[in-house]
């Protein structure tokens, strides 16, 4: 399994950062959309990991508190001005932060939001390792992404085009598999959707949930209408 350094990717993010918006927001707005709908359907207290310039901030219920962070300054320094609109109040933090090492103590959140990040991340088990720290018991994980082909003929061709998206930051094979044996070995996280998004199947959106329901009584899992 080939790694992502992360020092290039933040490299390769600061140069996206100016020109993000016009080029990819297009492209992965209906995953993005999918995954923040499924999210405010879950509970308030949100953590998008990897939040980018902030496109997803519309896509958010009134009465959510959201918190982004990003390895990049210049996603981050984007986002921001976004948010002195003043057209987002639920956005209540934005910070430079890596993945890898949340500073967010324990049971912070009840969903844990990451669109189009999680295969690009130096250490993918690592960053679902903290997520689950920062998640209430209970509390949902949200991917969106595009996991490659395990097999056919499909896997050899996403193979070959994926060595040159490995230029752009991104990992040239991430299997669902992955998750599925993250999931295995966590032992309190079960997959609860994995869902192929319209039109072309492309992107799957997928719910993890923290199983060990806390029996303190001190939290209770919300549900919103989506
Ligand atoms: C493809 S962009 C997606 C941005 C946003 N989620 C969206 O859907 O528009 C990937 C983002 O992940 C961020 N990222 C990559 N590795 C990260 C890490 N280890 N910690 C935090 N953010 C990271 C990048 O800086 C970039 O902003």
């Amino acid at each position: 399994m080939t790694d992502i350094d992360h020092t290039a990717m933040t490299r390769a993010y600061a140069k996206w950062a100016p020109v993000y918006d016009a080029l990819c927001g297009p492209f992965f707005r209906s995953g993005r959309q999918a995954a923040a709908a499924l999210a405010r359907s879950l509970g308030r207290d949100i953590l998008e990991i990897g939040v980018g310039t902030g496109l997803s901030f519309a896509d958010y219920r009134s009465d959510n508190r959201i918190t982004g962070i990003d390895a990049s300054p210049e996603m981050i320094a984007k986002a921001t001005s976004r948010l002195r609109t003043g057209n987002h109040p639920q956005v209540e933090d934005l910070e430079v932060m890596d993945a890898h090492e949340l500073s967010f103590p324990e049971a912070s959140f009840d969903v844990i939001v990451a669109q189009f990040v999680i295969t690009l991340v130096q250490n993918p088990e690592r960053v679902l390792d903290e997520a689950f720290r920062v998640l209430r018991p209970g509390g949902s994980i949200v991917l969106v992404n595009h996991f490659y082909s395990e097999a056919g003929p499909l896997a050899a061709v996403e193979r070959g085009a994926g060595q040159a998206a490995r230029r752009l930051g991104l990992r040239p094979d991430f299997p669902f598999a992955r998750i599925e044996t993250w999931c295995r070995l966590n032992g309190a996280v079960q997959v609860v959707k994995r869902e192929k998004l319209a039109p072309f199947g492309w992107f799957t959106l997928v719910h993890l949930r923290r199983t060990d329901i806390d029996t303190g009584g001190a939290w209770t899992a919300r549900t919103y209408p989506a």
